[in-house]
């Protein structure tokens, strides 16, 4: 793997301004902390509610029954030495919001061999949990996991710029709006990773989509939402997070809400925009009130292969 610089120049200054802001910021401009905070006082109330009935308990067993997704992908342009290149892919994990997912995912996890661990962000949960907590936690997940090549992280919108060094000091890779090389056999692979777009977004980020030159490109990103934004920068594949595919779903697993302002159609499982084909994982963990409906947590093993 190229390594450098795992953070691109100024973009700590720049996160840590958003971070004290009065607004979010997304690829069309700001948002507004009072939706988010109007929609977070709501969440509040039902699952106050939620907590007074059977269902509650339910819904955290719901939350426990993670499933192990594993399948191929064609990726355009893929390399030949990737033929068969398998990625862990790990995504909101908020372990600090329900711990007893961990021996959850250890049951899932432990023994597994892959060539690269990519986790999408959100490795925090609540706001006001120490960061180390969440970090720590998710380690002990991935205790049993063989990780052949590169351990890369991104944050999330829930990660603040301290979860960077944290998940830095525990082994990870920290691609923040920059580029990387995976080299096997003389074949190149780039990976690009984005700070989140949907509350962090700066213009560096839509930059750092044209950092790499490399034939075949994978985007890590925690939302869908710079999908249409990747699909024309060439990106052969796409791997997000952030919806929790819904977390609380009607039955059929149709989304109550979305957390998604845009690209949509790139909210839960495998979609495409144009020639590029994209992964939204479920998530490993949830957001508060803890709890999954019609909606079940993931870990994804995914390999990819050269188009037949
Ligand atoms: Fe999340």
């Amino acid at each position: 793997m190229t390594v450098g610089r795992d953070r691109a120049p100024g973009w700590a200054p720049a996160r840590r301004r958003i971070e004290a802001s009065a607004h979010f910021s997304g690829p069309d401009g700001p948002r507004p902390r009072l939706r988010k905070a109007i929609f977070t006082r709501l969440l509040d109330l039902f699952a106050w509610g939620l907590r007074l009935t059977p269902l509650h308990g339910r819904g955290v067993r719901n939350a426990l029954d993670l499933r192990r997704a594993e399948f191929d992908v064609e990726v355009s342009g893929l390399p030949p030495s990737f033929d068969g290149y398998r990625i862990l892919h790990v995504s909101d994990t908020h372990l600090d919001v329900l711990p007893d997912l961990v021996p959850a995912a250890r049951r899932l996890l432990d023994g597994i061999e892959v060539d690269l661990l990519a986790v999408t962000g959100d490795v925090l949960g609540d706001h006001h949990a120490p960061v180390a907590l969440s970090a720590g936690l998710l380690m002990d997940a991935l205790r049993g996991v063989s990780v052949r090549g590169p351990r890369l992280a991104i944050l999330g919108n829930h990660d603040s710029e301290a979860m960077a060094d944290t998940l830095e000091s525990l082994g990870f890779d920290l691609i923040i709006n920059r580029s990387i090389v995976i080299e096997r056999d003389g074949d190149r692979l780039g990976v690009t990773g984005l700070d989140d777009v949907n509350s962090f977004y700066t213009e560096a980020a839509r930059q750092a989509l044209g950092s790499s030159q490399e034939a075949c490109r994978i985007a890590l990103i925690h939302s869908a939402e710079m999908a249409d934004h990747a699909a024309a920068a060439g990106y052969a594949l796409y791997l997000a997070g952030h919806t929790h595919g819904g977390q609380i779903c009607l039955p059929g697993g149709r989304p109550v809400f979305s957390t998604l302002t845009r690209c949509r159609h790139g909210a839960v499982g495998l979609w495409r925009h144009g020639e590029m084909i994209g992964y939204t994982n479920s998530g490993l963990g949830v957001a508060y009130p803890p709890v999954r409906f019609n909606c079940r947590g993931e870990v994804a093993i995914i390999t990819l292969r050269r188009p037949r």
